[in-house]
């Protein structure tokens, strides 16, 4: 099991989310503030509220929850689908009433979710709420009482950090996949050099998010086919940055921000954006290093395919003999790569 503390995910969450186009952050935004309300005056237990409060975050969760927190969230996803491109939300309250009461209720029951929402759409103050400014602020003080950390099942952590890297690798197309990959060839690494469970679920994490600071490059840059300009290059070298920026203040996750932050970092101080030197990277940030130079040069970019595995072993061997690379584990991933387990 892994504790992340719940509210610092908001903040990480949302500054994420801000990188990302507006009107996906509003919409997310909204059905998380909306389920939260309803689970509110529902008298929901703080576990289940926590539970709206990352699900509807992300989409696409909704299956693993029970059928009450379901609902709770496709309702409040509806109200939010009906708020899409409106900027004063307070003029769609007769429309969305007509709408619940009309067709909403004509395919599904009369539950109580659904009457608590008619009760909040009464309150001029729950379409004030849902204008932009104060989205954020109100989704935080709900969170705020929650006093302990979240405890993620492993099934939840692969959910809520693969859905996470999905933001990036469908903002950059040549890398579809590639933080998965990362993540699965660094544990193949730790596995190898029996690395403790808990800990290779913290490297795993770090895998999946190595690139998420990308969704603050302009996908323009990121999918330009021919070569870039010096500017569009320090864009891009930016994102382990904001990768380190958007995790470091998770409780729970301080050293996932660091492996995944410094995967361009090098051992002799030639990487970026940090210029740390080897004493400074923990093993499982060389691991993460490895894998990602590994995944890169093993998957097709728009202007070279995968590389042969012979090729991918002699950069690998010099990387790790001009002191940019650990060698052991250079060598390690070499073997993985050789006996086709990577
Ligand atoms: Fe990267
Ligand atoms: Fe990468």
């Amino acid at each position: 099991m892994l504790a992340v503390d719940i509210t610092s995910f908001a903040f990480a969450f949302n500054r994420t989310l801000g990188l990302l186009e507006k009107h996906e952050r509003l919409h997310k935004m909204r059905r998380t503030l909306i389920g939260l309300q309803l689970g509110k005056k529902l008298n929901l237990s703080e576990n289940e509220q926590k539970k709206i409060f990352l699900y509807s975050l992300i989409n696409n969760l909704q299956n693993e929850l029970s059928a009450q927190i379901a609902e709770i969230i496709f309702i409040a996803g509806k109200v939010a689908e009906f708020l899409r491109g409106r900027n004063v939300c307070i003029f769609t309250k007769n429309k969305m009433k007509r709408y619940f009461l009309n067709e909403y209720l004509s395919v599904f029951p009369k539950t109580p979710a659904v009457l608590v929402l008619f009760e909040l759409m009464e309150e001029d103050a729950f379409w004030f709420n849902l204008e932009e400014d104060f989205l954020f602020l109100d989704i935080l003080k709900l969170a705020m009482g929650w006093n302990d950390l979240l405890i993620l099942t492993e099934p939840e952590i692969k959910k809520v950090f693969g859905l996470l890297t999905r933001l990036i690798d469908g903002k950059d197309i040549s890398t579809r996949m590639h933080s998965e990959r990362v993540a699965l060839i660094a544990l193949k690494i730790g596995e190898e050099l029996k690395i403790p469970a808990e800990t290779l679920k913290i490297i795993e994490i770090a895998g999946l998010l190595h690139d998420i600071g990308k969704v603050a490059i302009p996908a323009k840059i990121l999918n330009k086919p021919g070569k870039l300009s010096e500017n569009e290059f320090l864009l891009v070298k930016s994102h382990p940055f904001y990768t380190y920026k958007l995790f470091e203040m998770v409780r729970g996750l301080e050293e996932a921000a660091k492996w995944a932050g410094y995967h361009h970092e090098k051992l002799d101080g030639s990487g970026y954006p940090f210029k740390i030197k080897k004493e400074g990277l923990d093993l499982e940030a060389r691991i993460i290093q490895v894998a990602d130079i590994t995944a890169a040069l093993t998957e097709d970019r728009s202007y070279r395919n995968s590389l042969k595995k012979e090729q991918v072993v002699s950069i690998l061997r010099s990387e790790s003999r001009n002191n940019k690379i650990d060698s052991d584990i250079a060598e390690l991933t070499i073997k993985l790569l050789l006996e086709g387990r990577i």
